[in-house]
């Protein structure tokens, strides 16, 4: 495998030509990623050429159509899924949402679910509500001092009665990966369905769902170089059994089931540019030539074997440093490029004082309340994050790390 072109990668991003971002390192990409420019070509596309209602008849109307199936059948190819497996809603939040209802209904009081405390409250607070419907609630524990979840202690949590395990990807805040084939396979053993929230891990290459092998897949295609949208795959098997969350006519059509209200059409034929955007990576880099899965694979290594490269000495810099909490850990390869970091001072004041070294990084819960609450760490000052991906330059982490000599 060559390395990451960078220049190419970043030619593809009209953020970094930008004049008014000159100068400024974005290091805030887990909450949201600068956008390709192949997914803003066809947004801009579509609202000057096909903005009318789609799948009618005449021309503007049938292209608009084609767009929106087009993404969905190309995105769920590189992810190794069926393309009626695949749907967009608005967020992964209410994508969850939508999909906690179908589970209220279906479950019987007294059957379990399993959440975790390392999730982002959108994999969590959902499926906690259920117990006000007589759902059992069964957390599955992080480790207080490192943040992770050791697959041991879900086995101790299993028995007939659980219907579901929900667990990250990886943890916006702690980051580790979590060796999904493993969980999965130790809960459908049990007979559980899976559900993994893949927001924190998507940006940093799309994953096979298929061969991961979970029931349940969200990302947002916001964090993902795309369109402001919840990406959501949901295997047959267990889409068929849950009861339909649309309008009743249109139950018969899985991706259609759990996302009720109308897509926003341009965002969803704008996904179509992420799959666009690997296609250009893996052409210009020698990829295989045919096969999504492969295809997708192939670019997936090629941003985890950059991004692995400029983490490490981030890590480097900051896990003995006195007065500053890792948070996750300290080796490259077992975590996505988010950083979190607790200090002894109010972490927003210091990404305002890293602002001025021209760091664009944030501070505060992340909505990560529960992980960060569970190893102790004091939520009025929060954490300092700083998150970068495969577009991210060796420069800006040069520049990252001096700023961090001056301000941490
Ligand atoms: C790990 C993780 N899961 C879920 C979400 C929620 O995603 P959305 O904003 O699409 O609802 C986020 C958003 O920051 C996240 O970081």
């Amino acid at each position: 495998m060559g390395t990451l072109d960078i220049d190419f990668v970043r030619a593809q991003f009209p953020a970094f030509a930008e004049p008014s971002l000159q100068g400024q390192a974005f290091f805030e990409n887990a909450g949201g990623s600068y956008t390709c420019k192949p997914v803003l070509d066809r947004l801009t596309r579509f609202y000057t050429q096909r903005k009318v209602q789609p799948y009618a008849p005449y021309e503007a109307s049938r292209l608009a159509g084609e767009e929106m199936d087009e993404a969905r059948m190309r995105m769920a190819a590189l992810l190794g899924v069926d393309t009626d497996e695949l749907s967009f809603g608005p967020s992964t939040t209410q994508n969850t949402y939508v999909l906690a209802q179908a589970f209220r209904q279906w479950m019987k009081p007294g059957e379990a679910i399993v959440v975790t405390n390392q999730d982002h409250e959108a994999n969590s607070g959902p499926w906690r509500r259920l117990a006000e419907d007589g759902i059992e609630i069964r957390e599955w524990q992080i480790d207080p001092e490192t943040g992770a979840l050791n697959p041991a202690d879900l086995e101790n949590l299993l028995d007939d009665k659980v219907r579901l395990v929900c667990f990250p990807h990886c943890s916006n805040v702690v980051a580790e990966i979590n060796p999904v084939t493993e969980i999965t396979a130790i809960a459908h053993a049990a007979g559980a369905f899976v559900c993994v929230d893949g927001v924190s891990y998507a940006p940093h290459g799309f994953p096979n769902v298929g061969e991961l092998g979970p029931d349940i897949y969200l990302f947002s295609a916001y964090k993902t170089y795309g369109p402001h949208q919840g990406c959501m795959v949901i295997r047959r098997a267990l889409g068929d059994l849950l009861p339909n969350q649309a309008h009743f006519f249109n139950g018969d059509v899985l991706y259609k089931r759990f996302t009720p209200a109308g897509p926003d059409h341009a965002q969803v034929a704008a996904s179509a540019g992420m799959a666009d955007y690997v296609d250009l990576l893996c052409d210009h880099h020698g990829g295989p030539a045919s096969g999504a899965g492969e295809r997708g694979q192939f670019v997936h290594d090629l941003m985890r074997a950059h991004e692995i490269a400029l983490l490490q000495p981030v890590l480097d810099a900051v896990k003995d440093r006195n007065a500053v909490r890792l948070i996750g850990p300290a080796e490259a390869e077992r975590r996505a490029p988010t950083v979190a970091l607790a200090l002894n001072r109010n972490a927003e004041e210091v990404a305002a004082e890293l602002a001025q070294h021209g760091i664009m990084a944030g501070g505060g819960d992340f909505y990560a309340v529960r992980p960060l609450t569970a190893m102790g760490v004091d939520l009025g000052q929060g954490v300092l994050r700083v998150s970068f991906t495969h577009y991210t330059s060796r420069d800006e982490i040069d520049q990252l790390l001096q700023a961090f000599d001056r301000v941490l």
